[in-house]
């Protein structure tokens, strides 16, 4: 065993010759929590506590104290009916488990950075838990991160029996979480409204999140959850516990809560449709659960996984993302030379740094001239494009710009070349028709097979061999696997098709980043249906939405950024009217919204007016001034749309506190309508900061440009910002779509 301070050597030599009577605690701690467990060897592996950080002192008092300690992975079958975390059945029929502590181990980890995440500092502790019968052996493991306040826990389960052993749930941690006024904050949603906040206060009954989709598993619900623990969330303030099942595949997250003082949470991998053939011999993994707590409110458990993301879990957390032009709002499938080439000159005038050509460059027996064929075909359309790849990767070289391009190589289309030579490659059910998606012709490719995992690595790695000059690509997956059945998988271990499809994908995305670790890659899944840890760590970012509209944007990105950073969160300037809900808003509006974000566009730029040409160009040298700020700085969210209050608001401060970006948007639209004065937060109060619009519309200044003020003043008062601009009729033709964003310098 290995031991981080001597504290934990005395408990480790003590456990060694434990007494069976004495509970010994055990803490696994970040810099700000602690997670305290109850570890007696022979005796069930309890949690006592998980919150803000304890003194030793404390921690060894808390079950004497009272406080009551649960089952850190509860098991179906013997002496447990409340809720489980493993329900398994047994070689000789028997569906009864009881784990008890056997031993731990606690080891530093050192990881150096692979080329795209950053090196990873933390401590492992591992508790080893058997049952008291059968040879069968769980090891729930904690790693808690020395530079963030986040731990993750996941489970190997073990077969050490003689036959195969039937794992039914198969959860990757539990969480007891203490009864008061306990509210839970998740997202529900759909294509186009992703991430939509959902704030319901616990009660007797059985919260359940779930993902059954098979490829899109943050296209309707998501597999996060926020626990405010003093009753209604709020942002600023309150303790808070987050936590973010990261499996790219289907999930459940459960909420129990019955006649005890607690509320029983769990997260994993959904076991319906799922159940695990684990063989002799064999262990099975689950994906981390990471949790984290703050007394900083929701904005403070945002801010830890925002951290947490960039340094560790999102592809170069750490770099500046570049401002891009995507040319599918602007053209769909329209693409051809000439308009390519002058997209990349208009965004390169603009001010942008990347052009990302869409779907509809490929197909050559079925060109892709709408969403009806050729995925899987990934060779150039030279009809649209008679000098392919290399001419547009050396056109934005021309236009000193990056080049990027878009694929989709989980899928085909029954029309194909590739589904004509490997029909036995897609997922379905066996002797049925094959049940068909998008366009009434899309498929899901079965990356439990190697050979479709190997193609799908070859599209990549073919396109960056070809064209090494590809900055960038978007990886989209627009379908869910709607259609039970692999002819890879043999006929006996079909349940495990959704497990061994995100094995694939991991497979695929492992070989791809071990070769391209510079490559920026998005994940994209109909919009934001890949917004989720289990994908990110390959990823640069996500696809916020299809829906593109800044008013709808305001709340997708809302709650989008309770667990992702806003690095990650693609927002981009579209044109109106807006392409999913037909709604016209400002220009200034839009960018508004887009700059609090990774911003980019989305649009035909030879259609915008010179003015609105100028007023971009604008916006985008000054994005590019406070693009550290945004991408990098401390979230503290304000006010919420969701709060109806007729604005939303939020902020990012760099960590030095030196400078911050303030962003307020009108989100309801009323005659005298009379807003609130929002509050700042995360400032420094001592210190005084000059303020200074950015992107604004005309010469007129608001009230307080150039005015300094101390944190303080800011954070307890707040500035009065007029709810339109002046001129009436200005007022009118906006329909109050009004927007500001502030920069806050210290001096
Ligand atoms: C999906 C994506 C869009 C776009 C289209 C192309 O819908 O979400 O952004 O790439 O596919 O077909």
């Amino acid at each position: 065993m290995k031991f981080i301070s001597k504290t934990l050597l005395a408990l480790s030599l003590m456990l060694s010759a434990t007494s069976l009577c004495r509970a010994e605690k055990v803490t696994v701690s970040t810099k700000g929590t602690s997670l305290v467990l109850e570890a007696t060897k022979g005796e069930h592996l309890r949690i006592v506590y998980f919150g803000k950080a304890l003194s030793d002192r404390d921690a060894s008092l808390l079950t004497e104290s009272g406080f009551r300690a649960y089952d850190a992975y509860p098991v179906y079958g013997h002496g447990n009916i409340t809720m489980d975390a493993l329900s398994v059945t047994l070689p000789d029929g028997s569906m009864a488990l009881e784990l008890v502590l056997d031993s731990y181990t606690r080891r530093d980890i050192h990881n150096p950075s692979n080329g795209y995440n950053a090196p990873e500092d933390a401590v492992l502790t591992t508790f080893v838990l058997k049952d008291k019968v059968h040879p069968v052996t769980v090891n729930v493991n904690y790693k808690a991160y020395k530079d963030v306040d986040m731990i993750e826990t996941w489970t190997e389960i073990l077969n050490g029996t003689k036959g195969t052993v039937t794992l039914r749930k198969f959860d990757s941690g539990y969480l007891p979480i203490r009864r008061g006024e306990v509210w839970a904050s998740h997202f529900t949603g759909t294509w186009a409204n992703e991430a939509s906040l959902v704030e319901e206060e616990l009660r007797p009954g059985t919260l359940k999140i779930e993902n059954k989709d098979g490829v899109r598993n943050a296209q309707t619900s998501r597999a996060e959850i926020m626990f405010s623990l003093d009753g209604k969330p709020t942002e600023n303030s309150g303790d808070v516990i987050g936590a973010a099942l990261c499996y790219s595949g289907n999930y459940l997250l459960e909420v129990v809560t019955n006649d005890t003082d607690y509320h029983h949470f769990t997260a994993g991998i959904n076991p319906d449709n799922s159940s695990y053939p684990l063989k002799k011999g064999e262990t099975f993994t689950t994906p981390e659960l990471a949790l984290t707590f703050s007394s900083e409110g929701l904005s403070g458990a945002s801010r830890n996984f925002h951290r947490w993301a960039r340094a560790h879990k999102l592809a170069h957390g750490d770099k500046e993302r570049k401002i891009l032009l995507n040319s599918w709002e602007g053209v769909y499938f329209n693409i051809n030379e000439p308009t390519m080439d002058k997209m990349m000159a208009d965004i390169a005038m603009m001010g942008g740094e990347l052009f990302v050509m869409d779907d509809g460059w490929f197909g050559v027996k079925y060109p892709r001239k709408t969403d009806n064929s050729s995925l899987g075909d990934w060779q150039v359309d030279e009809n649209k494009l008679p000098h392919g790849i290399q001419w547009l990767v050396d056109a934005a070289d021309s236009h000193k710009i990056k080049f990027g391009i878009w694929i989709e190589p989980e899928m085909t289309n029954s029309v194909s070349e590739l589904y004509e030579k490997h029909p036995d490659w897609v997922i379905n059910a066996p002797g049925r028709e094959v049940s068909t998606g998008r366009g009434g012709t899309q498929l899901v490719l079965d990356l439990s097979n190697p050979a479709v995992q190997d193609f799908a690595f070859g599209i990549v790695d073919e396109l960056m061999t070809k064209y090494p000059g590809i900055d960038y690509i978007k990886w989209d997956a627009n379908m869910s696997i709607q259609s039970h059945g692999s002819n890879y998988l043999p006929k006996d271990e079909q349940s495990r098709l959704n497990i061994e499809y995100h094995r694939g994908f991991a497979n695929v995305c492992d070989r791809i980043r071990a070769k391209y670790p510079d490559l920026t890659i998005q994940a994209c899944a109909s919009g934001g249906g890949r917004a989720n840890y289990g994908v990110l760590p390959w990823f640069d970012e996500f696809w916020v939405s299809d829906n593109t509209d800044a008013l709808q944007r305001i709340y997708m990105q809302w709650g989008t950024s309770y667990f992702f950073p806003s690095i990650a969160m693609a927002s981009h300037i579209s044109t109106v009217p807006n392409h999913t809900n037909m709604r016209v808003t400002p220009l200034k509006f839009r960018i508004d919204v887009a700059m609090s974000g990774r911003l980019g566009m989305e649009l035909q730029p030879k259609d915008m007016s010179e003015a609105e040409i100028k007023f971009c160009q604008k916006a985008i040298s000054e994005y590019k001034e406070v693009r550290p700020t945004i991408q990098f700085g401390d979230l503290y969210r304000l006010l919420s749309p969701y709060e109806n209050k007729g604005l939303a608001s939020l902020m990012y401060c760099d960590e030095s506190k030196d400078r911050a970006v303030f962003f307020w948007w009108k989100t309801e639209h009323f005659y005298d309508q009379h807003l609130p004065r929002v509050k700042m937060a995360g400032l420094d109060p001592d210190r005084v900061y000059t303020v200074r619009e950015i992107d604004k519309l005309s010469d007129v200044s608001l009230p307080f440009e150039g005015k300094s003020f101390t944190g303080k003043f800011l954070m307890e008062n707040g500035l009065d910002i007029p709810s339109y601009p002046d001129n009436y009729m200005e007022k009118m033709r906006l329909q109050g779509y009004s927007s500001h964003v502030l920069v806050l310098e210290a001096r």
